[in-house]
């Protein structure tokens, strides 16, 4: 029996031996009671911000992306960076609580949530906590249930990663309905950008990444690298992301980021700030042609595979 069935029969029995429907509890707001037990029959729609290299830009990109999805839905930032997060700095919030909390068993997953401003909300990533970076299949679990409940309350879930290939961070773009890499145009970035690709379709091979260059001084320059990366991805993978974006190079990013905001908030007549509103515009529309599959339940999936593949090298090799 697989996971997913396995799941659903713990909940069907469940539900029997209370003898009712499940039913939805509403917290304060109108809002879903996260620690209620419900149907995972309404799931958030999620996109995980990912890129080879650190330092490409996907914090900013994602702290103003979910500014602007907040506009409009419920909206959840997770900052997948785990241990040296700092989505939150961008939001100017200090959470008191975060995912450090959470695999200590001090905390559940909702009891971490920050608000930050009306219909956005984060988990933090907590900060200066090795254990973090390195999560047993086991932790994972746990945070991944978590969000598998949570995930209910929001429409939009964004997901601030980690930069590199270490496997909590696939797992995590594995798991998200749409991932959007974030590359600047230089080559280091790049390669690091196609490394991260090549892991990611071997992980889901059916995986629709999107791409976005940042930093460009032009877009010649941005479509100059675009193309070689599109070029060398069909040709090594068979495959190739799908360019949607390009974001320039601008002194507002600095600025913002000084006063611990998103620049489409801090800035919004800004180059950088215009791009991006055209950036989310384009990434709405990715989304909402994308059933949900919900972030928590695809985690539970990718984590207990990756373990089981784990462990079977393990005993070959003992
Ligand atoms: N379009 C831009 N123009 C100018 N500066 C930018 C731009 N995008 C990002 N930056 C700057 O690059 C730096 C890194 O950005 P950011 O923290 O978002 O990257 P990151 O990919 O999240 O990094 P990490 O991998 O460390 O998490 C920031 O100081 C930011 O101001
Ligand atoms: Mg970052």
């Amino acid at each position: 029996m697989n996971w997913d069935k396995a799941r659903r029969l713990m909940r069907l029995g469940r539900c029997e031996d209370q003898s009712r429907r499940p039913t939805r509890s509403f917290g304060p707001g109108g809002h879903l009671d996260p620690s209620s037990d419900v149907l995972a029959d309404v799931r958030a729609r999620s996109i995980c911000v990912v890129s080879g290299k650190g330092g490409t830009g996907k914090s900013l990109v994602t702290a103003s992306l979910a500014s602007l999805a907040a506009r409009r839905r419920r909206t959840l930032v997770v900052d997948g960076d785990l241990g040296v997060g700092n989505a939150h700095i961008l939001q100017n919030v200090s959470p008191e609580h975060s995912f450090a909390e959470v695999v200590d068993g001090v905390c559940q997953v909702h009891e971490i949530v920050t608000p930050c401003r009306e219909n956005l909300d984060l988990l933090g990533a907590g900060s200066g906590y090795a254990k973090l970076a390195g999560l047993s299949t086991y932790e994972l679990h746990m945070i991944a249930c978590g969000i598998e409940k949570l995930e209910l309350t929001y429409d939009t879930l964004l997901l601030d990663s980690a930069a590199g290939i270490s496997e909590q961070t696939v797992s995590f773009a594995a798991a998200a309905d749409l991932v959007l890499i974030v590359t600047t145009p230089d080559v280091t970035a790049m390669t690091d950008a196609y490394a991260f690709l090549k892991v990611l379709i071997q992980r889901r091979p059916t995986a629709q990444p999107l791409l976005v260059v940042n930093r460009a001084a032009d877009l010649e320059e941005a479509s100059g690298a675009a193309s070689r990366l599109l070029e060398v991805s069909q040709k090594f993978l068979g495959r190739e992301p799908r360019w949607i974006g390009t974001l320039p190079e601008d002194r507002a990013a600095f600025r913002s980021v000084q006063r611990r905001s998103p620049v489409v908030e801090y800035e919004p007549e800004s180059d950088l700030a215009l791009a991006l509103i055209d950036l989310a515009a384009t990434v709405d529309e990715e989304l909402y042609r994308t059933a949900p599959r919900g972030l928590g339940r695809m985690l539970l999936r990718h984590v207990t595979s990756a373990g089981a593949a784990r462990l079977q090298v393990k005993r070959a090799t003992s």
